[in-house]
């Protein structure tokens, strides 16, 4: 390839990652996408993008291991990433191994070979370090000036929008952690076991969902939604909501309103989440033969997202206890569900639950186990979303 070939090659990758990274809101999916287009660009074998975690003092970063992505954690100054997250400084390095710098640890976890190395800092707006942009093995000889450069560009670029990601995952984090909340409030009258059966349901809705084919984000978003189905129920009186025994036919119909209380509650949100919740709250109840509430929506007129929410809902309420009723086993409410797969639910539904039951049975658990030790240690139910912990941690000395 000539030289101005090359150079206009080199400006439509800078274009095209430029498009790439703008589109990507996600901490985690940009970071992948940053690697793997900067590999591209600079002809690496690998990249690696280091994020400073300044409250722990360390740099993180993701590694794939086989079929896995691991979080790994390096104390800042240790290793090449550290030295160059620490002084600022860009580093080109030809034979990593005889580099005092270079931390062999990393590569026995990978099991890879590093030879060559160059290694820029990133900036975020106000000079702070974010984190160090590192491409290994370039494809032939060593890393060039031009390199540095170019790297030096997409350092910049990433920068703006990793900032930009952190800044949104914080909102998105603390718009979860309310909405979790909001759904507390409602469950909070209505069972003992305040908030285990919203995290259960919530993983059943989100693996239920993965498993009926819809797109990680969106099973994702039915998962983040799904606690807040029942939100209505702070409408109901006491009376009705916490009696300890069968409900008259007219205490029924009231309880039947929590649907479209809810769905009201939540109508016409600007977020997103809440606009899908509302959707869920008012479907819920319905049953595929039409014979649900609060519409008597048949079959596919149900939305899919609430068909999903109600297999998760109606499996842990029958293997829970509730103020009316005893928990059944878990293979007895899998059973019932079962027999009223095409009556009650939608039958492609309860064979992902079938497909799916080890994993939900193991998420149950999960769960289970989360909020018993949460209770142990005296916290409050908090929010389940909690930081990144690393997989492996390398040693505090060099
Ligand atoms: P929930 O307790 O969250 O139950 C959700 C759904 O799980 C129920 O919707 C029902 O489809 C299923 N389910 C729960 N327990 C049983 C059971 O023992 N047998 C069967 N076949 N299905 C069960 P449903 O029936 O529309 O009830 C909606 C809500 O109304 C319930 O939410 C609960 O809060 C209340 N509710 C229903 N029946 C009674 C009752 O007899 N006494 C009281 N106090 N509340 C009731
Ligand atoms: C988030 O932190 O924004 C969500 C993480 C998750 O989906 O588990
Ligand atoms: C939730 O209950 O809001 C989701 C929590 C989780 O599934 O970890
Ligand atoms: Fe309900
Ligand atoms: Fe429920």
């Amino acid at each position: 390839m000539g030289r101005r070939q090359e150079l206009e090659k080199r400006q439509s990758l800078l274009a095209r990652f430029g498009r790439m990274v703008a589109a990507e809101t996600h901490l985690d999916s940009l970071l992948t996408i940053i690697a793997e287009e900067v590999r591209n660009i600079l002809g690496a074998d690998r990249c690696s993008v280091f994020v400073v975690d300044s409250y722990k003092g360390e740099l993180w970063t993701k590694i794939a291991l086989g079929m896995e992505e691991k979080i790994l954690r390096i104390p800042l100054g240790q290793g090449i990433a550290g030295f160059v997250a620490k002084t600022g400084s860009a580093v080109n390095i030809r034979d990593a191994y005889r580099d005092t710098r270079f931390a062999q640890d990393l590569d026995r976890i990978t099991g890879y070979q590093t030879r060559t190395v160059l290694a820029v800092p990133l900036r975020g707006r106000d000079g702070k370090a974010l984190g160090v942009f590192e491409v290994l093995n370039k494809s032939k000889g060593a890393f060039t000036e031009e390199d540095e450069g170019l790297l030096r560009i997409l350092a910049t670029m990433a920068a703006t929008f990793i900032e930009n990601a952190t800044l949104y995952e914080d909102l998105r984090r603390s718009h979860l952690e309310t909405i979790y909340r909001m759904a507390l409030v409602a469950e909070y009258r209505d069972q003992e076991d305040t908030g285990r059966h919203l995290r259960r349901m919530s993983r059943f809705s989100g693996i239920l969902a993965v498993g009926m084919g819809v797109p990680t984000p969106e099973a994702e978003d039915i998962r983040y939604a799904a606690p807040l189905h029942d939100i209505g129920k702070v409408a109901i009186p006491d009376v009705i909501l916490r009696k300890p025994a069968k409900l008259t036919v007219e205490e029924f119909e009231e309880m039947k309103k929590h649907t479209v209380y809810g769905a009201k509650m939540l109508a016409n949100a600007e977020s997103r989440l809440l606009r899908l919740a509302s959707k869920i709250a008012v479907g819920h109840h319905e049953c595929w033969n039409g014979s649900g509430y609060p519409y008597g929506l048949k079959g596919e007129q149900i939305p899919l997202e609430a068909r999903i929410v109600t297999v998760a809902d109606v499996f842990d309420a029958l293997s829970s206890k509730r103020v009316y009723k005893g928990e059944w086993t878990v293979e007895d409410a899998l059973r019932y569900i079962e027999d009223k797969a095409g009556v009650l639910y939608d039958p492609k539904v309860v064979a992902v639950l079938r497909e799916k039951f080890g994993e939900i049975l193991l998420a149950r658990e999960e769960e289970n186990r989360r909020m018993m030790e949460d209770e142990a240690a005296g916290l409050q139910q908090h929010f389940p979303l909690r930081p990144k912990d690393a997989d492996h941690q390398l040693p505090k000395s060099a």
